[in-house]
């Protein structure tokens, strides 16, 4: 008897509980839980083009006119160089990093072909040099970001 008559007791403060949640807590707590992982998913997105992502990127197609980069690699033909298409499918393939290719601390992955090596090789050993730090990550941004 005093089993059932402390069940009857549980029962009456677990729905006494539930509906004190439900009538306080329950809606606005289902309102955070949905938006939170709204705002997650957007975060990374943001963070891919990222208002300075895209100045950078802005900064890196002027380099490649002004620098004259683009007489020899169009969008996505191949002319003298390989397209900036395939440059760009191929480091990100290879995880490689433009960067280290420019400043020639890597070797070419693109288009190992001595003679074309050469052509670009003679790029690399002079106006190339010149370039700066932060106009290599810009020239990198871009290449990168043509799909
Ligand atoms: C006179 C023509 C010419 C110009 C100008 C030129 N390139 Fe190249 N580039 C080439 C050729 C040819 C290749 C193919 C050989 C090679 O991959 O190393 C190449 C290859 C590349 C590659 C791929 C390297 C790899 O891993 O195979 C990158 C990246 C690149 N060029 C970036 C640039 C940038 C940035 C500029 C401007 C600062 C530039 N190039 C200017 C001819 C040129």
């Amino acid at each position: 008897m005093k089993k059932i008559l402390s069940l009857i007791l549980l029962s009456i403060v677990i729905s006494f509980y539930s509906c004190g949640n439900k009538k306080t807590n329950k809606q606005p707590e289902q309102i955070t839980i949905e938006t939170n992982p709204e705002v997650k998913k957007e975060a990374p997105k943001n963070v891919e083009v990222s208002p300075e992502q895209t100045a950078l990127i802005k900064k890196g197609q002027q380099l490649f006119k002004d620098k004259t980069c683009i007489t020899c690699h169009l969008t996505d033909t191949k002319v003298v160089g390989p397209s900036v298409k395939d440059i760009s499918r191929i480091y990100k393939e290879k995880d490689a990093d433009i960067v280290a290719f420019l400043k020639s601390e890597s070797d070419p992955i693109v288009d190992t072909n001595p003679g074309q090596v050469t052509i670009m090789k003679a790029n690399l050993d002079s106006f190339v040099k010149n370039l700066k730090d932060d106009e290599l990550q810009a020239i990198k941004a871009y290449m990168m970001s043509v799909k």
